[in-house]
């Protein structure tokens, strides 16, 4: 059985990202072929070594802004190591629509709300805010307008009397790493049907 490569891209720490890579081992029909940060000092970087993933970075910095040749640069270790299938996780840089459309059907994002609501950052501040009762994250496709594409997966959380964005993000990241696994198996197995956790 031929299984399908996924990249891996990340800003920081990377949780997600380890959560995906434990994730694809016996019957996954996936395998992790490179984890690539824009950050050469990400935490994450070291886990993914740690489990004998390649890794590279690309620093956004000495771009200033310019994001096409930026992502010039971040297109050539994707490129060597040809993946099916891009998985960002904790990415913190927004790509253009011309990346984004190299890769259109094929890249996956994690965000900590319950899409559509609270695209953006500060989301745990935003909900909580509003009074909301509940919260969560999403799986969704990539597409050119931010935090928009097509959902693949949901996950609820309760928010409790007392949460602070701290204490509810917390628990928002506990139902990430099952969540993104969970979609990253359907799709990689070209099944779009939403995965939905509480
Ligand atoms: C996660 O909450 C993710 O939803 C958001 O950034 C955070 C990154 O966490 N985009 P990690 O780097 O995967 O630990």
């Amino acid at each position: 059985m031929s299984h399908k490569r996924v990249a891996i891209l990340i800003s920081g720490g990377g949780s997600n990202m380890v959560a995906l890579l434990d994730s694809m081992v016996g019957d996954h029909p996936a395998r992790p072929c490179l984890v690539l940060s824009n950050d050469a000092d990400a935490g994450g970087l070291v886990k993914a070594r740690a489990r004998g993933v390649p890794v590279a970075s690309v620093d956004h910095r000495p771009f200033r802004g310019d994001r096409a040749a930026f992502e010039a640069e971040l297109m050539k270790p994707l490129i060597a190591a040809a993946p099916d299938i891009l998985c960002l996780a904790g990415f913190m840089r927004v790509l253009t629509a011309n990346f984004v459309s190299h890769w259109q059907g094929r890249m996956l994002n994690i965000h900590p709300s319950l899409l559509p609501k609270y695209k953006g950052l500060h989301t745990h501040e935003r909900a909580l805010a509003a009074g909301d009762t509940e919260h969560g994250c999403s799986v969704h496709e990539v597409t050119a307008a931010l935090d928009d594409g097509p959902i693949l997966g949901q996950a609820r959380v309760r928010i409790l009397p007392g949460d602070t964005p701290d204490s509810l993000a917390a628990r928002v990241l506990v139902q990430e790493h099952r969540l993104y696994p969970a979609v990253l198996r359907r799709f990689a197995a070209r099944d779009r049907t939403p995965v939905c956790l509480s």
